[in-house]
This record gives structure tokens, sequence and C-alpha cells, in this order.
């Protein structure tokens, strides 16, 4: 008896103890079932089963066994769950491991490798988190490793990426959701052709390039520096690609993973405060995605336009439009009649690069960067070339590229040179912005190509003049009149125009694009009626806000004409004009494209009650002297002498800050062309803001322009029309009420009432006497722009101002117009008519 008790004892012992021991194996003889786990030597991982989430569904994972939390960094039967508690993971008949679910003969999973010899395989999870299948023989072979089939997560000490010998390409996938450990949409991994990268794809498609091994780190992960906590290891042997990331710490705990949002996220253990801290992620810009930029051109995230993306040099956006809307997926193209072969073309640099995709790059270990240069001279395919291993002694190796360059982006402060393949005269432009650094034989080819530069002008210049002798004596009148330097500006403002339309300075906008912009120019867009045409506001799909204005009919040039007047035009730059976006031309539709301001017109707000106290005097003043710098601009600083012929208060329009912004200009060039200085047979304008001379005898110059600004200036300080009713005033206009008022001393009194006593009497009144003195009937008497801006920004002694010119005048065609005048005095209209003369 005494002996059977003993015997129980021991037997119970020995039971218990089995039961209560963890262990970190799986025999044939111990297996677990759901709700047992084995636990690493080291107790730092655990094998075991799980739910994720929010499901029921049970897994095989291994999860940290220390941290609370529970995190799962491997999963056995990812796409098989067992939905009750039924599963067993045994090793099987064959050796290997495998997942049972009760009352089934065929496992869920298994790690299905074929097992010759010992089949009394032993599964050991490893302090290192790698679940391994071993051979119960002397050599304990590695028969199987959850190292080699990755999910989500990567530890430190596994590999990612391919052994050739094997066929084993090690790759992390997502799960589908925090719900469902099965293979979601993104996968990291890394691509062997070429020159090996590393790719975030989403499916198929490739989301973000880490990039090539440039040494040290990764081509984009610039964060990645030789102090990081880890040590990295690139393998690139013709038996295996791969990447470990090693901790310099054991206790360091950190995993990366792909996560189903899309992200390649690090994170690191902080054991005081027992949670997760995000450690690192990518992608983290917009230029990180992808061909952010499209095929040749490259992301910018700093770039000083907002808009990030640039074409490579020599390439210019595919659709200039797609690239005015930024939209830089299309990418850029070669500019035309460019040619890259063996005609004294060279290489811009371009620096603090990722390099582009090198999936399809040529390699060659052997080479340095001068070499390179010229292996790639020499091949007319090889479009750009860089160092291979950027970060090794100064750079080793020769990168070469063939085809297009794509997913390049710049950084701040890391990043390589990448040198791009230009043709002789991009060369000479970039040689000139001294973005290219000329080295060696390239030295010779831009010094020779100088050389004949100069040549060819000195021939030309003889030409001419050998022409020009011949003319003169073949001609006694002196009748030739232009000179090589007029030749010359002549050809760059051809070129120049050209230049702009290819670089997609002026996008040519398609009519569907506008007419869906402005919802088909519904009324409910029309934002107002010009004499140019009708104004509508419209939305671009990328929900930028344009103002379309659509041009009435047209007559006088030809389309190409037009365009160059428009890509003129666009090129007046100033803060104080409306920026001019694009043009569309479709048939005998025209219409220009500008930027859509939202306070509406000056008139809008002085001439309204309600609205004209968000003026106050300060604000109206620098209006005032914005308009005049404005008008300066196009009358004298820009390339293009312009005269409005129509400034009044429903053309200035103000932005946000109510800063104002001059429309309409350049309208009077576009529409009479041949008629841009001197008289004229058709009146353009508005009855009130224009000058004598020019509404009674269609005389124009810079001057008209001065008199409609003081109309304007007086109107803006007054807060009243020059056309409203001026029941002391036998003249019955603001020019001429003030000149009563000024004569007699009174100015003062017209002062906008809205002012209270915010402003400054001196101002007003020396505001008064410039308006006066633009005003003066006399167009010789009136002050240039020039003159307006320096009285209106420095204390300086006036002039008194002359007669306006407000009264009807001798004139019988001019009584016409003024009488006119009157009866339209409500209608602040532009009008356009055909004049006699
Ligand atoms: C197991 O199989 C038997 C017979 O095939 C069946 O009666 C029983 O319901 C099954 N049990 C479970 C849990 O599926
Ligand atoms: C094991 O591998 C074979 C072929 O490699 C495959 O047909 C089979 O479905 C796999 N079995 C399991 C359980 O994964
Ligand atoms: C390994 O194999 C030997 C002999 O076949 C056996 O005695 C031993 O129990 C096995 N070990 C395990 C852990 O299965
Ligand atoms: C994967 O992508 C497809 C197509 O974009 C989408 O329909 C599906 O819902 C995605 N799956 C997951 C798990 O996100
Ligand atoms: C990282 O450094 C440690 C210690 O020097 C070394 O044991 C380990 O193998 C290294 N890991 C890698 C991936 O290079
Ligand atoms: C992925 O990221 C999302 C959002 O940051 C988070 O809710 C989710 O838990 C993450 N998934 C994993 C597997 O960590
Ligand atoms: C140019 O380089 C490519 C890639 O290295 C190569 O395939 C091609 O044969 C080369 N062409 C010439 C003319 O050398």
């Amino acid at each position: 008896m005494d002996h059977v008790k003993w015997l129980i004892s021991v037997l119970l012992l020995l039971f218990l103890t089995h039961l209560c021991i963890s262990t970190d194996t799986i025999t044939l003889d111990h297996f677990i079932k759901d709700n047992q786990v084995i636990v690493s030597s080291g107790k730092i991982f655990a094998l075991g089963f799980f739910s994720p989430g929010s499901s029921r569904n049970r897994y095989v994972g291994i999860w940290y066994h220390q941290i609370p939390e529970k995190t799962v960094v491997w999963v056995a039967n990812r796409e098989s769950p067992i939905k009750d508690n039924s599963g067993i993971l045994r090793i099987d008949s064959q050796g290997n491991l495998a997942l049972f679910q009760r009352n089934q003969t065929l496992p869920v999973w298994s790690t299905n490798v074929s097992i010759t010899g010992t089949r009394n395989s032993i599964a050991l999870i490893l302090d290192s988190g790698n679940l391994v299948l071993l051979q119960n023989d002397t050599r304990r072979a590695v028969l199987w490793e959850s190292f080699d089939y990755p999910t989500n997560s990567m530890l430190p000490f596994m590999k990612l990426g391919w052994s050739f010998r094997t066929g084993v390409d090690r790759v992390l996938t997502s799960w589908k959701s925090p719900d469902d450990p099965g293979i979601g949409n993104y996968s990291y991994r890394i691509n062997p052709s070429g020159f090996p990268q590393l790719y975030l794809y989403k499916g198929s498609a490739p989301w973000w390039r880490t990039g090539s091994w440039t040494g040290q780190r990764w081509s984009g992960v610039p964060e990645m520096t030789s102090s990081y906590i880890f040590n990295v290891s690139f393998v690139n042997t013709p038996d295996e690609v791969s990447i470990t990331y090693g901790v310099k710490k054991a206790s360091f705990i950190t995993r990366m993973i792909t996560n189903e949002t899309g992200i390649q996220q690090r994170f690191t253990w902080n054991n005081q405060a027992r949670h997760w801290i995000g450690f690192w992620s990518a992608p983290k810009d917009q230029c990180d995605f992808y061909g952010h930029c499209g095929p040749n051109g490259y992301c910018n995230p700093d770039h000083p336009d907002d808009f990030e993306c640039t074409c490579f040099p020599g390439f210019k956006p595919k659709s200039s439009e797609a690239w005015f809307i930024r939209d830089g997926a299309g990418g850029c193209v070669r500019k035309p009649g460019i040619s890259t072969c063996q005609k004294g073309e060279g290489f811009v640099k371009v620096p603090r690069l990722k390099v582009p995709d090198t999936s399809a790059a040529h390699i060659d270990m052997s080479m340095g960067l001068k070499q390179c240069e010229n292996e790639c001279l020499r091949n007319c395919s090889c479009v750009a070339y860089a160092s291979a291993y950027a970060e090794i002694n100064g750079g080793i190796g020769c990168l070469t590229w063939h085809g297009d360059l794509i997913d390049a982006r710049t950084y701040a402060d890391a990043g390589q040179d990448l040198y791009i393949r230009v043709d002789a005269s991009e060369l000479a432009r970039f040689t000139k912005k001294g973005l290219f650094r000329k080295k060696g034989v390239l030295a010779v080819t831009i010094v020779s190509a100088a050389v004949l530069f100069l040549i060819l002008v000195a021939l030309l210049r003889c030409l001419v003049r050998r022409l020009r002798r011949a003319e003169r004596r073949r001609k006694s009148k002196n009748a030739f009149s232009f000179t090589s330097s007029s030749l010359f500006e002549d050809s760059v403002g051809e070129k120049d125009i050209d230049e702009s339309r290819r670089n997609g300075d002026l996008p040519f906008f398609d009519f569907s694009t506008i007419a869906k912009a402005t919802n088909n120019f519904s009324s409910d867009n029309k934002l107002g009626q010009g004499g140019f045409g009708a104004v509508y506001k419209g939305v671009l799909i990328n929900g930028k806000e344009i103002a379309v204005k659509r041009l009435s009919k047209y007559s006088g040039q030809g389309v190409e004409e037009f365009k160059n007047e428009i890509v003129l035009i666009a090129k007046l730059q100033h803060r104080n004009l409306v920026k001019m976006l694009g043009c569309c031309i479709q048939g005998e539709e025209k219409m220009l494209i500008y930027e859509f301001l939202p306070n509406k017109s000056l008139d809008s707000i002085v001439f309204n009650e309600s609205k004209s106290s968000m003026l106050d005097w300060k604000k109206r003043i620098e209006i005032i002297c914005g308009i005049a710098r404005g008008i300066l601009y196009l009358h004298q600083d820009s390339r293009l002498r312009i005269i409005h012929r129509d400034l009044k208060a429903s053309n200035v329009l103000l932005d946000a800050a109510m800063n104002p912004k001059i429309s309409d200009f350049g309208m009077a060039r576009i529409f009479g062309r041949d008629e841009i200085e001197g008289d004229t047979k058709r009146v353009v304008g508005t009855y009130g803001y224009m000058s004598p001379e020019y509404a009674m005898h269609g005389h124009f110059s810079i001057k008209s322009d001065v008199y409609s600004f003081g109309v304007l200036l007086l109107e803006i300080i007054t807060g009243k029309k020059n056309s409203s009713y001026f029941p002391d005033s036998p003249s019955s206009s603001l020019v001429g009420y003030v000149w009563e008022l000024w004569k007699e001393d009174r100015a003062i009194e017209i002062i906008d009432s809205v002012f209270g006593d915010s402003y400054s009497a001196n101002e007003f009144l020396k505001c008064i006497q410039i308006g006066l003195l633009c005003v003066q009937e006399h167009a010789t008497d009136r002050p240039m722009m020039s003159t307006v801006v320096f009285m209106l920004s420095n204390e300086t002694a006036l002039p008194s101002p002359k007669q306006p010119a407000f009264t009807v005048k001798t004139s019988h065609k001019g009584d016409e117009i003024l009488n006119s005048e009157r009866t339209e005095s409500t209608n602040d209209v532009t009008l356009s008519m055909v004049q006699a003369r």
C-alpha cells in the first residue's frame, strides 16, 4: 500500500513538474494546445495561441514574453485562422511542425519542409524571437526557421532579402488589419535587379523606395547615420543580397513593422515608461511617395515656389497644364530639338539627391567617378551617372542610367550628386548660372565651345557690316536702320518666348478643363462683365481657385501672334499686378486664366457704405501707393511698355490682405497691338477715367494712364465716384468738385467721413494735390508715374496744380462722349467704340 502511495506521489510530482516547468521546445512528446505557451530560455519571447485585436479567431504567434501589451512579431497560420480553441501545435509524422484542428487530419499550417533521416524533429523558440526546427541527430541541422518567413515585423539580427542559393526571399508583409494578420497590401522587400534597392510596395507597385545602399545607409533614409544605435550589415554578393540590423546593446528592444496603412515604422521599447516609442517611420513627406514627380522629374520638398516637382536639366514638363495644377506625376520629357549624342554635350550636377530608381541602372564597381563620367559620355544611351557607394571613401563604383530617371528627390542636407547629360546649349546655360562645375575633359569642351561661339559672333558681326556697306552703296538714302546689336536683341527675344512656352511658364489649358472648372461657364460662376468679356470664377480639380476671362470676339491678330502676346504679358510679374496663370485657345474662344482674388474689386468696397470702413486711412494710402507702383512697372520697369488704357476702381482687385492688384493690364495691347502708342481709331476705356485727349481725339500715352490714376486716387480718399452727382459743383464730377474746393482751400471737406479722426490732414491734402496734378488738362503738365511714386513716398514740395480737365471742351465729338458719360454714369463699364476721326 505504501509502495503504491509512494509511486502515485512520484508520478504526480513528475506530472506536475512536467506541467509547471515551461519549456522552450516542442517535440514529438511535447506538443502545445491552445492556452499553452513555450518560452525562450532567456524568457524574452513566447510562442503560443492568441487572438488579434477584437477578433476571436485563434492564431499561433510569437510575442515578447515580458512586455505587458501583447506585441505579436510573427504569426504562423496568418491566412488560416482556427475558429475555436481546438488547435494543437505539434511535430507531425513527417517531422514538420504543424498546427492541427481537432477532428482534422490535414494541418491548417505546417513548416512543410521535406525531411530525410530522423523525423523526430525539435522546434525551439530562441531568445532572438526566431523559431527553429532542428533535426534530432548529432548535426542538429536547421530544417526551417521563422526568420526566413517573416510576417510584418523585422527583429534585430533577422535578415531581409535574398539568398540566391536557396531561393529564399525574406519579405515583410503587412497585416490586413489590426484584427486580421492575413497578408495585407503592403510589402517591404529587396529588389535585386540593377543595383539592389529596398522598396515598400503597395500590391506590386512601388509605394516608397528606401533606395539603394550608399555604403552606410539607404539612399532614401538620410536620418540613418553611423551614430545610429544599430550596426547594419548590407550584403551584396552573387549568393545573397540582404540587410541585417543588429543592435549595439543586447538589452535594446526594437522592431520594425510594415503597417497595414502603408507606413514602415520602427518602434523601441521604453522600459521605464513601459510603452513603445515610435522611433522612425517612412514615407515622411510627399516627395517620398514613389514617382511623385514622374519620369525625369525630381521632388524638392523645400521648393520656394511651393510646387515640389522640378524637371531635370534638359527636360520640360510633359504637360504644362498638369504641372500648373501641381500634378507632377506625368513627369518630364526631353526638350525638343536637343541632341545629346556626341555633339558637345556634358553633364550638369544636381546635388543632395536620393538618386533615381536604380532597378534598370548599370553598375560597375571597378570605376571611380571620373572614369564613370567618361564612360557615360561615350555611350549615347547614358542619361546620367553617379557614384554607387557615395559614402565610402568619397564615392566608389559607377552607376549609369540609360532610360527614364524615376523617383529622385532632394534633401536639405543629405543625399549625393547626380550628373545629368545635357546638350551643349543647355550646358552653356547651366555654366552661366554657375550650377555646373566643370571638370577635366569637359572644361576643354566648354572652352572650345566658347572659342567657337566667339568666332561665330565675330563672323556674324563682319557679315552684318558687309551687308550694311553693300546696302549703303546700293541706296544713297540712309534707310538701312538695324544694327548688329538690335539683331542680337531680337533673336534673344524670340528665343525667350520660345523658351518660356517650352518651359511651361505659361500653360495652355484645355477648353474642357476650363469648362469643367467654371461649371460650363454657368451664370452662378460669373463674377462680372467687362468691356473685354465676361469673368468667371473657376475651381480646378486640385481645388485651386481661378478667375477666367472669356474674351469677347476679338479680331486683329492671328492665334500665333495672340499667343506671343500672352506669353509676353504673362512675364510681367509685380506684386501689384494680378498674376496671369495661363490661357486657353480653342477655335474662336480665347480665354485668360488669372489667380482668383477673394476680396473682389476696389469699387465694391470703397463706394459701398457698409464696407468702406474695412479700409482705414493707412490702408488706403497703401493701396494708392501699390497701384502707383503697379502702373510705374507697366510704364517703365517691365520689358514691355504697357499703357493700361482702362484704369479704374473696378479694375483694381484686392487680395486677402487687401493689397491692390491691377487687372486687365495688357488688354489694350492684346486688343490693339499696332496701336500701342499714338492715336487709335478705337477708344477703349471708361468714361470718367479717360483723359480728355484720349476721349476726344483718341490720342493716348502713358499720361492718359496718369490721368486715370489721378481720378482713382481722388475716388479712393474721398470714397466718392468721379461720376457721382455733386450739386455744389457746376462741372458735376468729383474732379471738378475737388478742384472747386481746392481753389477755395476747402478740400478737406470732401474727405471720406468713414475715417473719423484717424487720418492726417496733411497727408490728405498732399494726396488731393497729387491727384489734381495727375488730372491736369494738358498731358505734358501731368507728372510721370515715377514722379508720382516719389511724391507719394517722400516729403517734398509739390507744384501747384493747374486747371483739370473736367469740363466740356471745344470739340463737338468730345461733347458727344461727355454727354454719354452723364447718361451712362451709373454703369461703370468699359466701352470699346470705333470713333471716326
Ligand atoms: C468531430 O468529428 C465527429 C465525427 O466526424 C463529429 O461528430 C464531431 O461533431 C466533430 N467534432 C467537432 C468539434 O467538429
Ligand atoms: C506544402 O507544400 C506543398 C508543395 O510545396 C503544397 O502543395 C502544400 O499545400 C503545402 N502544405 C501546407 C499545409 O502548407
Ligand atoms: C532525439 O532522438 C533520440 C533518438 O532517436 C531520442 O531518444 C530523443 O528523445 C529525441 N529527443 C527529442 C527531444 O525528441
Ligand atoms: C488592398 O487594396 C485593394 C485595392 O486597393 C483594396 O480593395 C483592399 O481593400 C485592400 N486590402 C486591405 C486589407 O487593405
Ligand atoms: C553588431 O555588433 C555586434 C557587436 O559588435 C556584433 O556581435 C553583431 O554581429 C553586429 N551585427 C551586425 C548585424 O553586424
Ligand atoms: C498601423 O498604424 C495604425 C495607425 O498608426 C495603428 O492603428 C495600427 O495599430 C498599426 N498597426 C500595427 C500592426 O501596428
Ligand atoms: C551603352 O551602355 C549600355 C548599358 O551599359 C550597353 O548595354 C550598351 O551596349 C552601351 N552602348 C554602347 C554603344 O557602348
